[in-house]
């Protein structure tokens, strides 16, 4: 029984309790659960001594959660899944590029509910090294805030702020890694013997070698191999990301404590959605992939119980980025089904969406979407189109074959044609950790300069210039329609191009995905009365997508979703059903107008009380001989009835 499930009942027994007895009967609800799963991670006998560790720590931890939120937790268990709601509309944004700092963040709410954002998504604020810390993801201190933000008591000013606006916060969580000057990581190279276990480290290179074997590598150009070694240490430790980044040895109990109590702290700070950094990573077994491992899934597993009982309230979401069959098990299988991350990151959604852009084609898209298995009723999405990451090629080899192509070389015309190597191409990527051994490589760039605003506004060409107005609202349409939560990339609203300063910062300039980190050019906003400017399009269109999608409760994500086969290669149509209402969305991925049969349309339903409307454009969609004409790059949500 889910935690929702187990409080309702008891709320309908007409008991009154407080929440301690609520935690209580949590506590009791789950106890096997989590008990089984830390003995799975942690048989030895010996580990029975951490198990009571944690039963002392559960019942703290709980009593360090301010009152306010432990009765929001309440509330949130009585009123169902919020996160699936139509309502829901994320931006995910850096602070110190939005607008200076978490105080200037919040006088800026205004314009973010204005757009019809209420959920955000701040990039890590925590304390980290001074000079290259992977944009945060290396942390120095799980709770507390770098100055450069403010300070502890502005993140709570902000808190208590988005709580009275009815709005959201997700913050990060980096559970796979710490900073090299984390104080572990100190203790670690000063010699001490505990904190060395609590990294992965060896006196010699045997067994990092024997790991190499079988480990790929993240940052191939910037950061090869997966070992570094530390002269002040005198030992290897594994680095499976930047060398700074130390990665957390979780075969060991006294990791899984600490974090835990780092988790709590942070999201007793008045976090609603915590994002599980890397979470793919988090157990390593020599000669595997150290990805996706049985026992990460049993760890993610036992944080959110252990959250469940103590925070209810916060959920965690999923940063998955691999393949489409392995993300939706981070929603928790068999046993532990719906009890590991109640949302993951559609990336699957993201990479094929681009790879429709490349090739005008929807097929792949089809194949892909229509053979990812259902999610459980109580997990979601978050859909986007660009993150502050690169863009990984990670399709399905087999569907690619499928349709025809190979490929090898389908990913490498992909790579060509969105970083710059191919001169009829509209887009302004750049090639992001392109490995010579593997030939594998991503592409990072700002949604518009990718879809060729960037060219279009540097050659005055309008033709190009309106394709990538209209891609940008086909891609929006999309994620903004398919059931979960829309996650709008902070600038992507008002159409912002690739920045290319990061090149003149020394810590910056061999990461190219600061390319997509862009400042928000407020003097743009206050130019977006200015109807012309393809920006303007941009923002209006998205402003007032997203209102429609507050309107109806068919966006809300109860598993709705039906992907159709329009029998025409360039269009992609999903229908969201709830018993009152239909939605038919469909997307003309071509730059040239194209038509559907309206028979299949006239089957689901949509033309039996004459001709349905298209909330987009606000107008009925007529019939010619029976076919649907949609514009290039057209974009409609057809309403039935
Ligand atoms: C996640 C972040 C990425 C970071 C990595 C290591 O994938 O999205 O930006 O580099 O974790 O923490």
């Amino acid at each position: 029984m889910n935690q929702a499930s187990v409080h309702r009942l008891t709320a309908a027994m007409g008991h009154k309790k407080s929440s301690k007895q609520f935690f209580d009967l949590r506590l009791a609800a789950n106890l096997g659960l989590v008990q089984r799963l830390f003995h799975q991670l942690y048989p030895k006998e010996t580990e029975s001594n951490h198990f009571q560790k944690l039963m002392v720590l559960l019942p703290k931890l709980f009593q360090s959660r301010p009152d306010e939120l432990k009765i929001q937790d309440l509330n949130r268990l009585e009123s169902g899944n919020w996160y699936q709601s139509e309502k829901m509309v994320g931006m995910q944004l850096y602070v110190e590029h939005f607008n200076k700092d978490l105080k200037g963040l919040q006088s800026k709410i205004p314009y973010l509910k204005d757009l019809g954002i209420n959920l955000l998504h701040l990039m890590p604020i925590t304390p980290r090294p001074t000079g290259e810390n992977d944009g945060g993801y290396a942390v120095n201190k799980y709770h507390g805030v770098a100055k450069q933000y403010g300070s502890s008591k502005d993140l709570l000013n902000l808190t208590q702020e988005l709580r009275k606006q009815d709005m959201f916060l997700m913050l990060d969580f980096v559970v796979n890694h710490t900073s090299d000057e984390f104080t572990w990581a100190k203790k670690a190279r000063a010699g001490d013997k505990k904190y060395q276990d609590y990294y992965y480290t060896y006196a010699d290179d045997t067994v990092p070698k024997a790991f190499e074997k079988s480990l790929p590598e993240v940052f191939p150009e910037t950061s090869p191999g997966n070992f570094t070694y530390d002269p002040e240490m005198k030992r290897w430790v594994m680095t499976v990301f930047n060398n700074y980044q130390w990665d957390l040895n979780y075969s060991n109990p006294e990791v899984f404590l600490e974090m835990l109590t780092n988790l709590i702290k942070m999201v007793n700070q008045g976090v609603d959605i915590v994002r599980f950094d890397a979470l793919a990573f988090l157990w390593k077994k020599m000669g595997t992939i150290s990805q996706n491992l049985p026992e990460a899934h049993t760890l993610i597993s036992l944080f959110r119980m252990c959250l469940q009982i103590i925070a209810p309230g916060a959920i965690f979401l999923a940063e998955a980025i691999v393949a489409p069959k392995e993300i939706v098990k981070y929603f928790g299988q068999e046993s532990t089904k719906g009890n590991e991350c109640e949302i993951a990151y559609n990336a699957s959604l993201m990479a094929l969406l681009w790879n429709s852009i490349a090739t005008k084609k929807t097929l792949l898209l089809y194949k892909s979407l229509t053979n990812v298995p259902q999610k459980p009723n109580d997990c979601t999405w978050i859909n986007y189109i660009r993150c502050h990451d690169d863009i990984g090629l990670g399709y399905d080899d087999g569907f690619i074959r499928e349709i025809g192509w190979n490929p090898q070389l389908h990913r490498k015309f992909l790579l060509d044609y969105y970083c710059q190597r191919l001169d009829w191409s509209p887009a302004t990527g750049l090639l992001f950790m392109y490995n010579p051994k593997t030939g594998d490589g991503r592409i990072t760039g700002s949604a518009t300069s990718l879809l060729g605003l960037e060219k279009g506004l540097a050659k005055k060409d309008k033709v190009l210039i309106q394709e990538a107005v209209s891609k940008m609202i086909l891609l929006y349409g999309i994620v903004l329609a398919y059931g979960g939560i829309p996650l709008i990339y902070g600038g992507d609203e008002i159409g912002t191009l690739n920045d290319y300063s990061f090149l003149e910062e020394t810590d910056k300039k061999d990461d190219n995905r600061w390319v997509n980190r862009p400042k928000q050019n407020w003097d743009m906003v206050a130019n977006l009365n200015d109807k012309k400017l393809p920006q303007s399009q941009i923002f209006n269109a998205v402003q007032k997508l997203i209102a429609i999608r507050k309107k109806h409760s068919v966006f809300a994500d109860d598993n709705n979703l039906v992907i159709h086969h329009t029998g025409n290669d360039h269009i992609f149509a999903f229908e969201r059903t709830s018993e009152r209402e239909g939605l038919l969305v469909l997307c003309n991925f071509d730059e040239k107008e194209q038509v559907v049969q309206s028979r299949w349309i006239s089957k689901l339903g949509y033309f039996t009380k004459g001709e349905p409307k298209n909330l987009v454009s606000n107008k009925k969609v007529p019939l010619k001989s029976g076919l649907l004409r949609l514009d290039p790059y057209q974009l409609m949500w057809l309403m039935k009835g």
